[in-house]
């Protein structure tokens, strides 16, 4: 009997590179897209269109996009914060796009100088645009667990936004443990209360790894039914918004422990290994500059 399938949505490129302080060449990105192409991923977060005075890292998307080598069977996929953010997407060529929602005032006027209403007022104007481009929209919440300004999140306001999501259009939400607070145990307590309004095929885990906590977190939503969790290459990453965060668990490792418990990602293990090498190679030296 062959593995169940669980995907991991690799999200290096964007929620990795995000938080570089140091300027990493477009070529550089590209190549890891490319690494990241030969893995088996279905999905890759390859950019993202925010403004650059925000997030100076991600100012190239446009051109990773337009440069890579796709792959047929992948869809490439992009960060939109806007309208501005979904046109620059369309004219990429992007294939899915990827909203985001704080469940927390304090995160959603940090990382998007708006309030929780103004934001769902802007998401849903890009929605309806986007379906009009046929594309595809996945729904991010930030701060399920708990936010570096507003504290310890309550589940049941995951719940309401998360359908709220899906009411505007999303197909599917991604949970974002955005500052990695999160503990199998309240993870536990979030996921019941979304799974009482969504089921677990919508439903996404995105768990950053700062309290060492991820893989435990994953192996958790598993038994909720999650089968879908965002990863990312050699653990990169963060927020530049939500101070301390780190990076979210490696899809490398994520991998690993899953097929040693049975599990199949579908994902080639000595080309995870590689494009590992090549992520943590390409962040040293931009340490170096
Ligand atoms: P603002 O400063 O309020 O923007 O930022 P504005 O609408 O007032 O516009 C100001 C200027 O920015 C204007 O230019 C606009 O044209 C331009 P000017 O007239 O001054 O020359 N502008 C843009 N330029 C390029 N692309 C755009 C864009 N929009 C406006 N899309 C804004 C508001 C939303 C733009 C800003 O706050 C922003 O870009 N925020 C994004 C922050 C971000 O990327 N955070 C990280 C991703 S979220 C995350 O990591 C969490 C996640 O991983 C899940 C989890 O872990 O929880 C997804
Ligand atoms: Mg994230």
């Amino acid at each position: 009997m062959s593995a169940t399938p669980i995907e991991l949505v690799e999200v290096g490129p964007r929620d990795g590179l995000q938080n570089e302080v140091k300027t990493i060449a477009t070529e550089t990105k590209i190549e890891l897209v490319n690494s990241l192409s030969r893995c088996g991923f279905r999905r890759i977060e390859t950019g993202s269109f925010v403004s650059p005075r925000w997030v100076p890292q991600m100012a190239g998307s446009g051109d990773v996009f337009k440069r890579i080598s796709r792959h047929q069977d992948i869809q490439y996929s992009a960060l939109v914060p806007n309208l501005i953010g979904l046109e620059k997407a369309i004219e990429a060529g992007v294939d899915e796009i990827a909203i985001f929602v704080s469940v927390s005032e304090g995160f959603s006027r940090a990382n998007l100088n708006a309030s929780i209403g103004e934001s769902l007022d802007t998401i849903s104007a890009v929605i309806r645009r986007a379906r009009d481009h046929d594309l595809r929209t996945r729904g991010y919440l930030s701060c399920v667990v708990a936010c570096p300004y507003d504290g310890v999140t309550d589940p049941k306001s995951v719940a309401e936004l998360a359908k709220n999501l899906i009411s505007l259009g999303c197909e599917e939400i991604s949970l974002g443990d955005t500052i990695g607070a999160g503990t199998p145990l309240t993870v536990g307590r979030m996921l019941e209360a979304v799974l009482k309004i969504l089921p677990p095929s919508q439903i996404a885990g995105h768990f950053h790894d700062t309290g060492g906590s991820a893989m435990a977190n994953i192996l958790a939503a598993i038994d909720y039914g999650v089968r879908m969790f965002d990863t990312s290459i050699a653990g990169l990453g963060g927020c530049p918004f939500a101070p301390g965060a780190s990076g979210n668990a490696a899809t490398e490792n994520v991998h690993a422990a899953l097929s040693s418990a049975g599990w199949n990602t579908g994902l080639d293990e000595n080309e995870l290994q590689w494009a590992a090498r090549q992520a943590k190679k390409m962040v040293k030296n931009s340490l170096e500059k």
